[in-house]
């Protein structure tokens, strides 16, 4: 698909039904993460590390550990954005939550554009979903949110609002 962010951004919506099996080529993984990794943050510190879950075992327990994650089932794999509020300490912040925000968005513009669709699950501050995710995915930092990625099996319209009475002009 060939567009510029302008395109990409009107057209991203959360995808919630993938096909199965769909394979994700490294490549396109890497420019995800990539596209991720070159999102803002505060004193330039990323804030952030990725896990990617192609297991479908592993897919299964984080939709365990997460009520609202059921489009997992046939997405082609999972990107767990998790926080490390530890660059930060003594620098900045807390800004991790925000820099991890922009990243994530980062992604979901990039897979638009690479013809993907995503879905933005959150995790922090739900600090069951926390816990339950740095005990299954094995890491300290703080899982933010789950990223589903596959080739979309559906297509939502565009939203396409723009709502003046959330804007003030000084
Ligand atoms: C912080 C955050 C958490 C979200 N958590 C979930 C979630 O757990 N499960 C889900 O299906 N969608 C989740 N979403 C997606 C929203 O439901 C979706 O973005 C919103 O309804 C607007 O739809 P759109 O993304 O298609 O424009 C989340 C989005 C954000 C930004």
């Amino acid at each position: 698909m060939d567009m510029n962010t302008s395109e990409a951004i009107r057209a991203r919506r959360s995808i919630r039904k993938y096909q199965p099996g769909a394979p994700i080529p490294a490549k396109h993984v890497q420019q995800l993460l990539e596209a991720a990794m070159l999102a803002p943050s505060a004193v330039n510190s990323r804030p952030w590390e990725f896990v990617v879950v192609e297991s479908s075992a592993v897919k299964e327990q984080l939709m365990a550990a997460h009520p609202y994650t059921g489009m997992l089932k046939t997405a082609s794999l999972a990107i767990v954005v998790c926080g490390r509020p530890d660059l930060q300490e003594g620098k900045c912040g807390p800004f991790w939550p925000q820099d991890c925000g922009a990243a994530i968005e980062n992604l979901l513009l990039q897979a638009v554009e690479l013809g993907y669709g995503t879905c933005w699950c959150g995790c922090y501050p739900a600090m069951e979903r926390v816990e339950a995710l740095q005990k299954i995915l094995d890491v300290t930092s703080v899982p933010l949110a789950i990223v589903a990625v596959g080739v979309p099996d559906e297509q939502p319209a565009p939203r396409g609002f723009y709502d003046p009475s959330r804007v003030k002009y000084l």
